[in-house]
């Protein structure tokens, strides 16, 4: 039980043996801090069904609250206000029962199966700042729902599938004809090293983008290789694996960086097989239909404020779109994971895309009548002028460029801070990664932010460095004192009358219906804005308090336990976001 429904379950009691309805007895956070902490406004709402003046009932129940331990001060205020503080002893109380849960109380047991799609990658294309959101969002919701005990299973669903490949085979065959995929008459083994290092494949892939553009013969012979490889072509699928091979080893190596993985690497490929049964489906159920020469689906729905155009699933060409491999994969994560959930994540501008899809998914029962299919799209990442994001030299910022600026910005500060010490290459590593990650999740995901590299690598205010510095800074504390275990008993000898600690235990306390909610709403901004509040009461609390000087050794072992659970809090959280703390900085 979280503390607001401790505390309702008083509140509601007191009600009742006032003789009011026990649903009256809620309880929320003060909304004038200057008097009191916390409120109800149950007496206001009863008023009506009681006929009488909320004053009076507000009365009526202060003395069943008056006499309950858990408050210190209770009283009724017109016109009908509940002003209620917590005592110190409910709250210590409260915190050494949840010190001693998994999670501290936060973790759970949901035990649904859920899918998550996320990072998106296209291969042969280098991972550029559009991903990262997905990467860093995707990872965040992945960790949070398995803290509160779902099965999680994350997968990157590779772009491997499209019209990159036959512009790559294309540029290939011109740059170097002599390799034995482009001789008709070869009829060996294809050789097991790849024709290019990521390097060339990733210039190849621009140089036949661009060259396509002008050119209609490369055009369509990029088309015809597409094509090919779709139809099992053996040379084509041979520099298809090899374009695989090497791009998922560097996207491996990219995500490891950022602290993501994937449980599951298929593809956008992987679909392929599942379309035939997709078609078979649409048409058995009398779904599908020919517009155009293309096959298309209904979903426009009763109620809809907008149009939502029928889906595409099959162009005249005969060729599948990002539409037909999406429904295809449904069909494979079912039969293959049954999922009670599949979760999405990608730029908002995705939207419509996910709409049409999830309506043909349920018209045609690709997925069962319960299984929640849910799209997070997200907004922008702006540079710091609120334009998309460029680099210096105004090209499409690729994100190993990206991680190596953040990096830079947080050692120069840290050359600032610790002038003369040497700089640890994994500390500002960490601490960079905290910059990315925290900057972009402590945004509500849908909303577009500026990518403001000063302010995020910045020690000071609402960041990841901050963050993890407030951490750094409560290890260095308990290492001095030589202190390594939580023991919740010793909560018990954290003392009255201290504002700034009863702040710090009560953040402390609202740590799991914050997680609660975060992980409800799939929000992980709300993880973040938590955090930075405790950060921020435990710093003022330590400015104020002596801790390594208290006199009274079981005061001192009770400060440094609530230093020592305010670190784990904080490393519970930061590591459910994805990243983690240093042991100095
Ligand atoms: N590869 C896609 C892109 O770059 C994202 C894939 C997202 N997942 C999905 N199942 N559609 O936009």
């Amino acid at each position: 039980m979280n503390f607001t429904e401790k505390l309702n379950l008083i509140l509601e009691d007191a009600f009742d043996r006032a003789g009011y309805d026990r649903a009256y007895g809620r309880i929320v956070p003060s909304n004038r801090p200057d008097l009191c902490e916390f409120q109800c406004n149950g007496a206001m709402a009863a008023a009506k069904a009681y006929r009488m003046a909320p004053i009076r009932i507000a009365e009526a129940v202060v003395p069943y609250l008056a006499s309950n331990p858990a408050f210190k001060t209770v009283s009724a205020c017109m016109p009908g206000f509940i002003n209620l503080d917590v005592s110190e002893a409910f709250l210590r109380a409260f915190l050494k029962e949840s010190a001693a849960l998994p999670g501290f109380g936060a973790a759970g047991h949901a035990g649904k199966k859920i899918l998550i799609d996320y990072g998106g990658p296209n291969v042969a294309k280098p991972l550029h700042i559009g991903h990262l959101r997905s990467a860093v969002i995707g990872e965040a919701l992945k960790r949070m729902l398995r803290f509160a005990g779902n099965e999680v299973i994350g997968d990157t669903h590779l772009g491997d599938w499209g019209l990159q490949i036959g512009l790559i085979i294309e540029q290939l065959k011109e740059e170097k004809p002599d390799l034995p995929y482009f001789d008709p008459d070869f009829d060996g083994d294809y050789p097991e090293e790849a024709p290019f290092t990521i390097s060339e494949l990733e210039t190849i892939y621009p140089k036949a983008s661009a060259r396509a553009k002008t050119d209609q013969a490369f055009s369509d012979a990029a088309h015809e290789n597409t094509y090919q490889l779709q139809q099992g072509d053996p040379a084509c699928t041979a520099i298809w694996k090899q374009i695989i091979r090497v791009s998922v080893e560097d996207l491996k190596k990219n995500y490891a960086n950022l602290g993501v993985s994937f449980e599951l690497w298929k593809g956008e490929s992987d679909a392929e097989p599942y379309i035939p049964t997709l078609l078979m489906t649409l048409e058995e159920q009398g779904l599908s239909y020919v517009s155009d020469g293309a096959i298309v689906v209904d979903v426009q729905e009763e109620g809809d404020k907008t149009e939502i155009p029928p889906c595409l699933i099959m162009k005249s060409d005969g060729a599948a779109l990002y539409q037909t491999t999406d429904l295809a994969t449904i069909i494979d994560r079912m039969e293959h994971f049954n999922p009670d959930e599949i979760i999405y994540i990608t730029d908002k501008r995705q939207e419509l895309h996910f709409r049409q899809v999830f309506r043909v998914a349920r018209k045609a029962n690709l997925v069962n009548e319960d299984t929640e299919l849910v799209h997070i799209g997200f907004g922008t990442m702006n540079g710091k002028d609120g334009k998309p994001f460029k680099t210096r030299a105004g090209g499409v910022m690729r994100l190993e460029a990206l991680i190596a600026e953040i990096n830079d910005a947080v050692r120069e500060k840290m050359r600032e801070r610790y002038e003369g010490e040497e700089l640890d290459e994994e500390t500002v590593k960490a601490v960079g990664l905290s910059a990315i990650k925290y900057g972009d999740l402590s945004n509500q995901a849908a909303k577009d932010y500026n990518f403001d590299i000063d302010r995020f690598s910045s020690f000071e205010g609402n960041t990841g460095p901050y963050i993890l510095y407030t951490i750094v800074r409560i290890k260095s504390i308990l290492r001095k004192a030589g202190f390594t275990t939580l023991d919740p008993e010793r909560l018990s000898d954290l003392p009255s009358g201290n504002p700034k600690l009863k702040e710090l235990m009560m953040d402390l306390c609202g740590f799991g219906e914050m997680m609660e909610a975060a992980i409800r709403d799939l929000a992980p901004h709300k993880i973040c804005g938590y955090i930075y509040g405790l950060c921020d009461t435990l710093n003022s609390f330590y400015h104020e308090t002596h801790i390594l000087n208290e006199e009274d050794e079981g005061i001192r072992q009770s400060y440094l336990c609530l230093l020592l659970m305010t670190q784990q809090v904080l490393e519970t959280c930061i590591g459910l976001l994805g990243f983690s703390a240093p042991e100095k900085m």
